[in-house]
């Protein structure tokens, strides 16, 4: 029987374990003062941090046996608070390898309001398997998992995180309405892990997200460095965040450029045509003269107005455009029929399974996707807001960027992040846009077509859905390393 603890509320206080303030926080400086205990709640062990500096709280399991089972790689799961009933649920794995000197690097699905979980765990897989980027998947329609050998752990420190508030197993009062205001959560949060986790405190830092992440990736990587700007010319004490690299796949960055690249996608894509050419003209003409129109009219306003909700409703015919021709198709993968028996959402009966949760110190019951989080977003029309000038700042602050994108997925497809990545602007772009793209290979075959100008590399991914790691998983692993030491991509 799971209730919510308030956050203090100790069941039994373990011997030689009471609250006590470390007297190495003292000694390091303000920035990192807190207050740490560990309490036993129902047989399991939880350690709580206060931080000061913020009035975060890190509560959370060490080891708990779920999941990450490599012998002697530490995981953590559990919740950071950034105020009053607003928790956010994380879990995090060391590297498996080199953990005291690995990378270290966030994973954020998108949405807005879909859990991270299932970057960790899940894929929407017609092939008995199970698996995104995280230590653990489902074979064969197994109920529990078994360790990924292209787990992202395997070259870095991986934090997953259940944003925002409401978002998967984070709970309590949502406040974010849009991309902007997500952002300052996150930070937040992340000061408080550096806080308690010392020891990543200056480690190298990728944000890797993917769909919906094509805004959040831009403006969290944007806001960390104008934090980061801050802390430097003392307007703030707090810790910055290193931040070398983002990578973002199949992401959603600018509609006016994907509602476009949406019907040629739809006519021209690699696999199939969804819709014929006569269709595809009449959705053209449509977008030039009601969508374009009311994208443009949204994207001169970063205000709350009704706007941008506005040319959301307003392309909608356009966005669905196949669906009426294909209604019986998978948009996450286009090689699959919607009614392919996928497995059973495997990991969804283990996340929701009473001991799994107790164990792994979840508190509130797990949303996949969460309406209630969506919500305020659809009405801030944030969907319809551009991210690409903010997206082209990331790029020219000089840190390893990579768009990538699975070439049959059709919500957020490869034309459109295609046609988005050449539109950046940085010092590399008139280069960039004309460039051709070449083989990109893992092992000598070829997995998709590529090209890199400087810290900017583009992927295109054959054969693979939404969710590219689930679908190529150890073409995503390489990639994944090579922008996390900054680096061009580079095929093998
Ligand atoms: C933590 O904050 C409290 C009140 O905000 C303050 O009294 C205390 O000195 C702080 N502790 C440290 C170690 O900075
Ligand atoms: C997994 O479960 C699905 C749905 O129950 C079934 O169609 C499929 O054959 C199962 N696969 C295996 C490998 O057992
Ligand atoms: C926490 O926030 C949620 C969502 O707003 C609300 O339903 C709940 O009552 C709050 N709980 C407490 C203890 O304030
Ligand atoms: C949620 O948090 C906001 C900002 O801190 C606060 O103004 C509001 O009263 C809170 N709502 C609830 C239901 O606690
Ligand atoms: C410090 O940097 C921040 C973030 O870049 C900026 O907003 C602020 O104006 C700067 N303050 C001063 C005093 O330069
Ligand atoms: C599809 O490709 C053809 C040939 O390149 C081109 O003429 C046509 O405009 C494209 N269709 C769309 C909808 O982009
Ligand atoms: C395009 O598809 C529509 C709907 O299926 C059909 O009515 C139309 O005849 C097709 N046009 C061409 C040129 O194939
Ligand atoms: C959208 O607005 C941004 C400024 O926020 C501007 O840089 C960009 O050119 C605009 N896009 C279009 C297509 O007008
Ligand atoms: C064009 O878009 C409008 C507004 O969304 C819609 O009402 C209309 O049915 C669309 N026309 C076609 C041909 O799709
Ligand atoms: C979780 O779901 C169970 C079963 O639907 C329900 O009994 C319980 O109250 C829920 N717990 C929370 C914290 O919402
Ligand atoms: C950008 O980074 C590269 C590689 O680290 C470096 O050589 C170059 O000088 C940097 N450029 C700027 C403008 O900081
Ligand atoms: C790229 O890869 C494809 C598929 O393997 C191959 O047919 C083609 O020759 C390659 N192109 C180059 C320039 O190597």
């Amino acid at each position: 029987m799971l209730v919510q603890f308030p956050s203090f509320l100790a069941v039994s206080v373990l011997a030689g374990f009471a609250t006590h303030v470390l007297g190495l926080n003292i000694l390091q400086g303000s920035k990192f003062a807190g207050k740490r205990s560990v309490e036993e709640r129902d047989g399991v062990v939880h350690t709580i941090f206060e931080h000061n500096a913020t009035g975060a709280t890190i509560d959370y399991v060490k080891n708990s046996g779920i999941c990450e089972t490599t012998p002697g790689v530490n995981q953590y799961s559990g919740y950071f608070s950034v105020g009053k009933n607003m928790s956010m649920w994380f879990w995090f794995f060391e590297a498996r390898h080199d953990a005291e000197s690995a990378p270290l690097a966030l994973w954020l699905n998108g949405g807005p309001g879909c859990s991270s979980m299932i970057g960790l765990f899940q894929a929407r897989l017609n092939q008995c398997i199970s698996r995104e980027n995280g230590p653990c998947q489902f074979y064969n329609n197994a109920t529990t998992p078994s360790l990924n050998p292209y787990s992202w752990n395997e070259y870095a420190n991986l934090l997953y995180v259940d944003e925002p508030i409401g978002t998967g197993f984070s709970y309590g009062n949502d406040t974010v309405v849009g991309t902007v205001s997500a952002a300052p959560f996150v930070w937040k949060l992340l000061q408080a892990f550096f806080a308690h986790f010392r020891q990543y405190e200056s480690r190298d830092f990728g944000l890797f997200t993917e769909s919906y992440g094509g805004h959040y990736g831009p403006e969290f990587a944007s806001y960390f460095e104008q934090q980061n700007g801050a802390i430097h010319n003392k307007s703030l004490h707090a810790e910055e965040i290193n931040l070398v690299a983002l990578g973002i796949n199949n992401g959603w960055y600018d509609a006016i450029i994907q509602e476009r690249e949406f019907i040629s996608f739809s006519a021209n894509n690699s696999y199939y045509p969804l819709i014929n050419s006569s269709i595809a003209d009449a959705y053209l003409a449509n977008y030039t003269s009601t969508c374009l129109p009311a994208l443009l009219t949204c994207n001169s306003t970063t205000e709350e107005t009704p706007q941008c909700y506005n040319a959301h409703e307003t392309c909608n015919a356009v966005d669905n455009a196949f669906s009426v021709y294909y209604p019986d198709i998978d948009y996450y993968d286009i090689r699959q029929p919607s009614s392919a028996p996928f497995p059973p959402e495997t990991y969804l009966n283990y996340l929701t399974d009473p001991a799994v949760m107790k164990a792994i110190g979840a508190k509130s019951n797990y949303s996949e996707c969460s309406d209630a989080v969506d919500l305020p977003f659809a009405q801030f029309g944030d969907g319809s807001r551009s991210f690409l000038p903010t997206l082209s700042s990331v790029v020219q602050s000089n840190i390893t960027v990579l768009i990538w994108a699975g070439d049959a997925d059709a919500v957020c497809d490869w034309f459109g992040g295609f046609a988005s990545v050449n539109a950046v602007e940085y010092s590399g772009s008139a280069e960039f846009s004309s460039k051709a793209v070449a083989n990109y290979t893992l092992g000598g075959v070829t997995k998709g077509t590529y090209k890199s100008v400087g810290n900017l590399s583009w992927l295109r991914v054959f054969e693979s859905g939404h969710m590219i790691p689930s679908f190529q998983p150890e073409l995503a692993l390489q990639v994944f390393k090579q922008t996390l030491q900054k680096k061009p991509i580079s095929g093998t």
